[in-house]
């Protein structure tokens, strides 16, 4: 039987069409196909580990930096990911986090959970508004349009950013979807944190080193930024500790595509992959090098 191994415990659904289709094997080697997590790295040493067998690698996840592309290729492994199917997920935690943000939500329940003596008063607790703020969205694609639409909704006027960023310095929030590529690191550095609004806000729920930690640290500590609300980071799972006591910053730990319908439908797309591949010997829709496989 085709052996398959998988990196991490899926929703139901999914691990019983694994278990139909593959013998799951504990260890990832001497294997004809891997299914890994976006956390996982995917490493020349690990496809050698492999072995000669190993076709295929559903990546659990859209963005795939975890996985060394060329080494699979070089090798004629293929590699598929889960576009499209948390394009809403994402979108909405991007939502969530920045109305979070200016509506001061995590802050609030930080308060009453302390106990902290509060009272209805006028001048409590205030944030701010969605409607006409000016949202820069940098990274264009399936999800950031999407970010666009449901903001557009709460009456934001949303800005398409390039990769020159021209118009960063025009906008109230800039919202980062983005793929980890070596040109994207630090994309939002020290200088273009420099080039935003006195009070614009950072929100990144697509990769942490698309964002410079430190200089983000150093915008909040000198009061130039409003805030930011980050899913990632640069080093996960650890935070910056510059970002974990203030008030003006949420954090949530890489969630973005979390809802049971989002990892289900992620899970199936590599079930699918993984059939396509090993049983039905064809290229996946969404297979990221099907050059690896080219006559
Ligand atoms: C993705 O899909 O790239 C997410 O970050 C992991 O679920």
């Amino acid at each position: 039987m085709t052996r398959v191994h998988v990196a991490r415990r899926l929703l139901p659904r999914v691990e019983d069409a694994l278990a139909d289709s593959f013998e799951l094997v504990a260890e990832p080697s001497g294997v004809d196909g891997l299914l890994v997590s976006a956390g996982d790295p995917v490493d020349a040493a690990l496809l050698d580990e492999a072995g000669p067998a190993l076709r295929v690698v559903a990546n659990f996840g859209v963005g795939y930096d975890n996985v060394d592309v060329a080494a699979a290729t070089e090798r004629g492994v293929l590699v598929a990911n889960t576009p499209d199917v948390l394009t809403e997920a994402t979108a909405e935690l991007t939502i969530a986090l920045l109305l979070a943000l200016l509506r001061r939500v995590v802050e609030g329940d930080r308060l009453v959970r302390r106990r902290d003596p509060w009272r209805l008063d006028p001048n409590f607790m205030l944030g701010r508004g969605l409607r006409g703020l000016r949202l820069g969205v940098v990274g264009y694609g399936r999800i950031g349009r999407e970010v666009g639409r449901l903001a557009e909704a709460h009456g934001m006027e949303v800005v398409p950013i390039g990769r020159g960023l021209d118009g960063l310095d025009q906008v109230d929030v800039v919202t980062l979807h983005v793929p980890l590529r070596p040109e994207t690191r630090h994309l939002i550095g020290a200088p273009e944190l420099a080039r935003l609004k006195p009070g614009a806000v950072v929100i990144n729920t697509s990769r942490g080193p698309v964002v410079d930690e430190s200089a983000l640290v150093a915008a909040l500590e000198d009061g130039r930024l409003g805030g930011a609300a980050l899913d990632v980071y640069e080093r996960e799972p650890e935070v910056h500790p510059g970002l974990l006591w203030r008030d003006d910053v949420v954090l949530t730990p890489h969630v973005g595509s979390a809802t049971y319908e989002a990892r289900e439908a992620m899970g199936m797309l590599c079930v699918e992959a993984l059939r396509a591949v090993l049983l039905e010997d064809r290229i996946p829709e969404n297979a990221i090098n099907a050059e690896a496989v080219a006559e």
